[in-house]
């Protein structure tokens, strides 16, 4: 990073809508891009500078659009291509960018590529995906017969047998999300043709699903590795194999040779990647080996479990520290990181880190905002994150909708886990958690839909939705446009460098950014206690209070939940 031509996204704020749940134009109870461009002020309002639409191409909907069966079009469901255009005109002309995902680590298995590759051995794409016969000495289908011994991100095994042809196809997420053979050139081509199809339209770059496991490490004869054991599964881990693997970099060098050159400058290239190490995501961000411009990684959302992101565990927050501390160290002088809380699969943030209940809901909400946004990054409002919205209730099982959820309650209580612990967890860490329908007012439905709801809207929409915020300096909306506008305004807090304070506090999160001779300090307690100022910081008296999250009663204490923002050098 140049500080002197500092890159425009340093500092941009991105919004991510889930369309599904943001807002429905037709009355279907499904949120589409009529939706969405009714919905464009609230965004304008905000002042976000580019909006993240999670998949609106066709789709069968096993993963909510994350199974893609056309990457060239708009599923019936969301709109059409020509409301996809009307968005990006609509956005472009209120200075906003459109980043499409893209979802290319694999397709729907009701993509025409991999009906193709299932209908023969002999097809022309059956090497499109990864066909592996079943274990030596195995009949297919038997137990264990499956190539490798991989858990899928979504339970049970990643390998599926296609009775027909004998042979089992590989997917790391669920049995209809087959995963692309990123070996075969033909394969990255097509994709590289699709991207500059998108960009031609006028889209402004891309967030890559989980573009870290595109390269698996494939041996020269074709052969694949078990991983080690899985504690209580019958499964191995798959991680070595398929995380950053032997050919990722490459890969994605050649894609921004084929895809971004000439173009790069206005673009935006966010690379997910899960398990990324910061060792990873420095050479995946340094400008100079054209990758990507940031990575989305998951370390500091992987601290609140042991294992399984369904054995939840409270979050110590001195483990946020030395996790947040090391990605900014590690990426200060070359890379950038993506700052987020909430996204459509995580848990709701108010009530994951911060204190959901009405006396502290907003003022947690708002102090997490703060400490988030005043790192060094790019940070990430998932849509309801600018409301302060909480997780939901779930009464049973029949309430949940997502495909990773049902897989785990399946598979758990089939290896004997008892149901109502296997309920308990799912409540608390569901990704249908942050995808209940935006609640945009008081309304029956928060003013979602005209029609039934395709999850149920969160029984709190009463008085947490957006039109109550709207007029109130005091909301978690205001404080998140305080937010956004500092940023824009202030190089210290696009670029300043990053130092860590109290890195053994249990309570209170303190850092200080600094740029060309100004510091700003930071201080925000992450709990419902007090703190005195003096006690904690006594080199760090005064300062003019640039921005905070309560009207300041006594400078010299810290009250539960407070955050604050002031220049002191
Ligand atoms: C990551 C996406 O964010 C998630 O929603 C999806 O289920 C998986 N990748 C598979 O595409």
């Amino acid at each position: 990073m140049t500080p002197e031509q500092p890159p425009w996204w340093t500092r941009a704020v991105v919004y991510q809508i889930y369309p599904r749940s943001f807002m429905d134009s037709d009355g279907d109870g499904i949120g589409d891009l009529g939706g969405v461009l009714q919905r464009l002020d609230h965004l304008s309002d905000l002042g976000v500078d580019v909006l993240w639409l999670s998949p609106v191409y066709p789709s069968p909907q096993a993963d909510n659009g994350y199974d893609i069966s056309d990457y060239q079009d708009v599923d019936p469901l969301f709109g059409s291509l020509a409301q996809l255009d009307e968005l990006i005109a609509e956005l472009h002309g209120r200075g906003m960018k459109l980043v499409m995902d893209l979802v290319v680590n694999h397709t729907s298995d009701q993509h025409p590529w991999f009906r193709e590759s299932r209908s023969s051995p002999d097809s022309p794409k059956r090497d499109w995906y990864w066909w592996r016969p079943p274990r030596a000495g195995l009949p297919a289908g038997a137990p264990g017969a499956e190539p490798t011994n991989w858990h899928s991100f979504f339970s049970g095994p990643t390998w599926t047998l296609d009775e027909a042809g004998g042979e089992y196809f590989l997917h790391l997420f669920d049995r209809r999300q087959p995963d692309l053979n990123w070996e075969n050139p033909e394969v990255r081509h097509a994709v590289y043709a699709m991207m500059r199809w998108w960009l031609d339209r006028g889209v402004d770059g891309f967030r890559m699903d989980v573009i870290n496991l595109i390269s698996k490490d494939v041996g020269p004869d074709g052969e694949l590795r078990d991983g080690p054991p899985l504690p209580g599964l019958p499964y191995g881990d798959a991680t070595t194999s398929v995380v950053c693997g032997p050919r990722s970099h490459e890969f994605l060098q050649e894609m921004h040779r084929e895809v971004f050159d000439g173009r790069r400058e206005s673009l935006l290239l966010v690379g997910e990647m899960p398990g990324v190490t910061v060792e990873e995501a420095r050479l995946f961000t340094d400008p100079a080996r054209a990758e990507v411009d940031m990575v989305f990684q998951f370390e500091h959302v992987g601290l609140d479990f042991t294992g399984s992101k369904f054995s939840p565990r409270p979050l110590r927050l001195t483990d946020l520290k030395a996790s947040f501390g090391r990605w900014q160290a590690g990426l200060a002088d070359v890379g950038w990181n993506s700052l987020y809380w909430d996204n459509h699969d995580q848990p709701r943030a108010v009530s994951r880190f911060g204190d959901d209940s009405p006396r502290y809901r907003r003022d947690s909400a708002t102090c997490l905002a703060t400490l988030l946004h005043l790192h060094r990054g790019t940070p990430y409002v998932y849509q309801g994150e600018e409301l302060g919205m909480a997780n939901t209730r779930f009464d049973g099982l029949d309430d949940f909708r997502d495909v990773e959820s049902l897989n785990h309650h399946a598979q758990a209580v089939a290896h004997g886990e008892d149901p109502d612990t296997v309920l308990a967890a799912m409540r608390r860490m569901s990704r249908d958690n942050a995808r209940t329908p935006v609640q945009w007012d008081a309304g029956p439905t928060a003013g979602f839909t005209t029609g039934t709801p395709w999850i149920a809207v969160n029984p709190d929409a009463a008085e947490w939705n957006a039109a109550a915020q709207r007029d109130d300096p005091h909301s978690v909306l205001a404080h998140h446009r305080r937010l956004v506008a500092l940023r824009h305004a202030d190089p210290v807090v696009a670029l300043g460098d990053f130092t860590m304070l109290l890195p053994h506090h249990e309570s209170v999160y303190a850092f200080t950014r600094s740029l060309d001779g100004s510091t700003l300090l930071v201080v925000c307690n992450v709990s419902a206690h007090e703190y005195r100022l003096g006690e904690l910081l006594p080199e760090m008296g005064g300062g003019e209070l640039v921005l905070g999250n309560l009207a300041v009663e006594d400078p010299a204490v810290l009250r539960p939940w407070e955050a604050r923002v002031l220049r002191v050098g």
